[in-house]
């Protein structure tokens, strides 16, 4: 299937019948910016929130939806929501260190999830609403979490192994945590914007990358990097955030179906982050120019060693109460 074919079968997908009616003009209109392509998992959450709040409000209650950093990309989405030039924002939880978080970096320790129901119990569990309620230290409101999926490995070569990182300029999103991880693997971290990373990849300014398959291919990076490893060694999800002011200065109702629709929206997103990140990796299957590793058992373990050092590393920057937090919570399971 062409790339283009296939994203024009999601975007259909992603609209409900009902949303195509007419509906008055809205109160109030909430901006939601953010970086990815509309076929991804945070897109078509995004849209799915404005076709359930448009609804639920009978159009009382309008959003605009900017994708692909139209408006905003990752250096100025957090600024410009703090400032009220967009009124929701969903950045990975590895870019609220660079605004005086870096406890959301816990999130990017590699190999630290072994699967989703792992992340559930940092993210639906005290820790992880102690990590949103930070937020309001940035004048900002954290309304939920929701995932992207696991990371894989891109390079014009196969990675598989420490060895195979050596020297290479990996781009990475801006975490300390995720520069430590490159660096331990040998690799020297260039931290980029999402929406400069294919350029970069392009022109040689960079050598390969990190994400799940579905942002990897919505961008066409496939079309720039030649092999992806199937590494899962890292999460990515995302925290929906809002503007204090604009939240307090909102109705309690208003809040309330604001509230249930992106609940809902984003229960919809982790339902579907697996199957859009299969799909994709499905496409790339049928791309004649990527070719796809997976790792042996061995290969993988010898990775998860290199990188075990970054979490005593960043322990100070993350909070040793925090790792200590997060190491109970995962216990539990
Ligand atoms: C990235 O910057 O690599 C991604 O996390 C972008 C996104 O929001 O999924």
């Amino acid at each position: 299937m062409q790339r283009r074919e296939w994203l024009g079968a999601c975007a259909g997908a992603a609209l409900l019948p009902a949303a195509r009616a007419a509906m008055p003009q809205p109160e109030i209109t909430l901006r939601f910016s953010h970086v990815v392509a509309e076929e991804t998992p945070k897109g078509l959450a995004a849209n799915r929130f404005k076709v359930l709040l448009e609804q639920r409000s009978s159009g009382r209650i309008g959003v605009q939806v900017f994708p692909n950093a139209q408006l905003y990309g990752d250096s100025d989405e957090m600024r410009a929501l703090q400032l009220g030039a967009v009124d929701l924002v969903a950045p990975s939880l590895s870019k609220f260190g660079r605004i005086g978080l870096p406890e959301f970096e816990l999130f990017d320790l590699p190999f630290l999830f072994d699967d989703l129901s792992a992340v559930r119990r940092i993210t639906l569990g005290p820790l992880g609403q102690r990590l949103l309620q930070g937020l309001e230290r940035q004048g900002l409101v954290g309304l939920g979490y929701f995932d992207n999926g696991f990371k894989q490995m891109s390079a014009n070569r196969p990675l598989l192994e420490p060895k195979d990182f050596v020297g290479l300029r990996m781009r990475v999103q801006a975490s300390q945590v995720i520069a430590a991880q490159m660096r331990a693997l040998g690799a020297r971290p260039v931290t980029l914007a999402f929406s400069e990373t294919r350029q970069a990849l392009a022109s040689g300014v960079v050598d390969g990358t990190e994400n799940p398959v579905s942002n990897f291919w919505t961008q066409g990076m496939h079309q720039v990097q030649s092999d992806v490893s199937l590494t899962n060694h890292g999460y990515l999800g995302y925290a929906v955030v809002t503007n204090q002011r604009l939240w307090q200065s909102l109705a309690r109702t208003e809040r309330g179906l604001i509230n249930q629709a992106l609940q809902e929206a984003l229960g919809f997103a982790n339902q579907i982050a697996d199957t859009q990140n299969d799909k994709a990796l499905a496409a790339l299957r049928q791309t004649s120019s990527v070719h796809i590793h997976r790792p042996t058992p061995e290969q993988r373990q010898r990775l998860r060693q290199a990188v075990q050092p970054v979490q005593q590393q960043l322990a100070s920057r993350l909070g040793q109460r925090y790792i200590k937090d997060l190491q109970a919570a995962l216990n539990k399971g």
